[in-house]
């Protein structure tokens, strides 16, 4: 089983990227963490871009493969409806798309309070920190045939 952990716009700065909200771990931490929180036979593959052309194209690249994803849309989170319509053919073809946020979204500024892409996401995780991911793709592992 393969799983994919798409990240979008400045969490490629997480780290050194405000760490009183978002942790002094990195992107390649959190690939580690991963990894090692799944068996052998189970692949992560974690992304990041800033670009919302490819967190499109990787969305339906996860149609393709038939391949679930863990997704944290950053701030695409709040306006993005491409990356909307991109989400809801995932979750529209049977496999699960978890929205994650490491932060808790609705403790901050009002911006952040709306998600367009939960409406169409299997379920939501947010304000765990790492653990948003985690919990995120041992959903999906379980609930994998
Ligand atoms: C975030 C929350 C978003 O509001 C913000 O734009 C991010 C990160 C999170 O993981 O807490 O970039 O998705």
């Amino acid at each position: 089983t393969t799983v994919l952990v798409l990240n979008g716009p400045n969490l490629g700065r997480l780290g050194s990227r405000e760490p009183d909200v978002y942790g002094s771990a990195s992107l390649d931490d959190l690939r580690a963490m991963l990894a090692a929180s799944v068996p052998d036979n189970v692949a992560i593959e974690l992304r990041q871009t800033d670009d919302e052309a490819e967190l499109v194209r990787w969305l339906h690249g996860a149609v393709d493969s038939r391949t679930s994803v863990v997704l944290n849309p950053a701030a695409f989170t709040h306006y993005s409806y491409a990356l909307r319509d991109a989400a809801a053919l995932v979750t529209k073809a049977g496999l699960q798309l978890i929205e994650v946020h490491i932060s808790n979204p609705h403790a901050r500024e009002t911006f952040r309070h709306t998600s367009v892409i939960s409406g169409v996401a299997t379920g939501v995780i947010a304000g765990l920190g790492f653990d948003s991911y985690r919990l995120a793709v041992d959903h999906i592992l379980r609930s994998a045939a």
